[in-house]
């Protein structure tokens, strides 16, 4: 192949690209060839600031070299170990040092590949946690509507994006949801939690008596809802949450596949918002993107619940051929590392009051409808055009990219979600880039 070819390929039908608009992109590509730190830059040399941290992934920002560096050494060094029946030391260490930065309980590590792994795996924990405490008649799971735990077909049937649902069939039985938190009446322009809508928790009491609560294994609800345009939770509700779930012996699963990692300036949601659930599903931050990886984080007690029976027999009949993978662990361990050397688990609490305010200053822009933010999260709302929904907001992903920011939309939503490492100087250039954008779009 002559070289150019890996820099531009000259045909681009092959790859069916996930959640794009394939013809789209492939008119008009927007090529990405190199990252350092705060930037991309594209194919054709423009620097592109990193308003999203590539999906929500890159905390630590770009390239940074002590995981460069942990990769590098590691794929010299053991490329594979087979993840059943055998181990290697990276897998171990990283579980302990991920145990010193999980909330009090969360003990335990099982390994996955991504968000959506994480999510399956969270909730078949679930399911035999119950059957293994003689409780097997809890089958039944607890979504949200607007929740968003990945593309399986666990997560997409107690997830609640309906375009993301609505052509797969019936999806697993026995699933219910929780109404979704979005509540633009009372809580438009909200900084931090918004004030109304906690007895919206209230709802899952109603739930619990329609199918009788001893059929229930488990809630998982993001503690923010991400994916579907930032829905922060109103204050009380997730604490409402908890004492339901305690109530009734339903297991509390957190998804913390983009709030984990510091993005609310605190390691985990449930550091942040003083809820411990029994569950915590990880990915994206845990590598900070670099090597697919994500890890389900249970209590002792689910753990131990499965420690029984003879000592050579499989506890848990479940696992992936990449779990615990040695590269994924050294990108893991490297990217810890950095964490701490950098405090950047708790650097967004420093810079969260600059980023709301920065964020709040494009309310008087054309078709703003809302703009909600915490921690280094923070959305913008747009009036969506009459009959040509998410239409907007993606003129304004691809004004903003040419303009050199990069940002994300879902439906008519501009979702932000900087690398932790983010300076003021690039908040005001992040938010000036979009500012000039809102003023172009029609
Ligand atoms: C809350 C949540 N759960 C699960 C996932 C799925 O993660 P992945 O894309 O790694 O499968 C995502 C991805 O954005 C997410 O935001």
């Amino acid at each position: 192949m002559p070289d150019n070819l890996t820099v531009i390929p000259n045909d681009l039908n092959a790859f069916w690209m996930p959640f794009t608009a394939n013809r789209q992109f492939k008119s008009q590509p927007r090529m990405l060839s190199k990252a350092k730190d705060m930037h991309y830059e594209t194919i054709d040399g423009r620097k592109i600031l990193d308003g999203t941290a590539g999906l929500w992934c890159v905390n630590a920002g770009h390239s940074r070299p002590k995981i460069v560096n942990a990769v590098q050494n590691q794929v010299a060094e053991l490329d594979y170990a087979p993840a059943f029946q055998m181990g290697h030391p990276k897998a171990f260490e990283l579980a302990n040092r991920l145990i010193d930065i999980t909330p009090k309980g969360l003990n335990k590590v099982f390994y996955t590949n991504s968000g959506s792994e994480s999510v399956e795996t969270a909730l078949k924990i679930a399911l035999a946690y119950h059957k293994i405490n003689g409780d097997g008649g809890r089958t039944r799971l607890i979504g949200r509507e607007r929740g968003y735990h990945g593309v399986n077909f666990g997560g997409i049937s107690v997830g609640g994006i309906v375009n993301n649902r609505k052509m797969f069939g019936t999806l697993l039985g026995g699933v219910d949801h929780l109404p979704h938190t979005h509540l633009p009446d009372k809580n438009a322009f909200s900084r931090g939690q918004p004030e109304h809508g906690a007895e919206l928790a209230d709802e899952l009491e109603r739930i619990a008596t329609l199918h009788d609560p001893s059929t229930i294994a488990a809630v998982i609800i993001e503690p923010i809802a991400g994916s579907t345009g930032v829905l922060i939770p109103p204050k009380g509700y997730l604490e409402r949450i908890r004492k339901i779930c305690d109530k009734h012996g339903f297991l509390l699963i957190f998804d913390e596949v983009i709030t984990g990692f510091g993005r609310l300036g605190s390691p985990f949601a449930a550091d942040y918002f003083g809820v411990t659930p029994d569950i915590i599903t990880t990915a994206k931050g845990l590598t900070s993107g670099v090597i697919p990886m994500g890890a389900v984080i249970v209590t002792e007690k689910i753990h131990d619940s499965f420690m029984n029976g003879p000592e050579n027999m499989i506890e848990f009949f479940h696992g992936y051929t990449y779990s615990g993978n040695p590269i994924a662990a050294a990108a893991g361990i490297g990217t810890l590392e950095t964490y701490s050397d950098e405090n950047l688990l708790t650097r967004g609490s420093k810079l969260a009051k600059y980023w709301e305010d920065k964020l709040h200053s494009l309310n008087e822009h054309p078709f703003v409808i809302d703009i909600r933010n915490i921690g280094l999260i923070g959305a913008i709302e747009l009036q969506a055009i009459d009959g040509m929904p998410t239409k907007r907001a993606f003129n304004a992903f691809l004004k903003a990219f040419e303009k050199g920011c990069l940002i994300r939309t879902t439906g008519d939503i501009i979702a932000l979600s900087p690398p932790l490492i983010i300076t003021e100087s690039q908040i005001d250039e992040l938010i000036d880039c979009i500012g000039k954008v809102l003023h172009e779009i029609e």
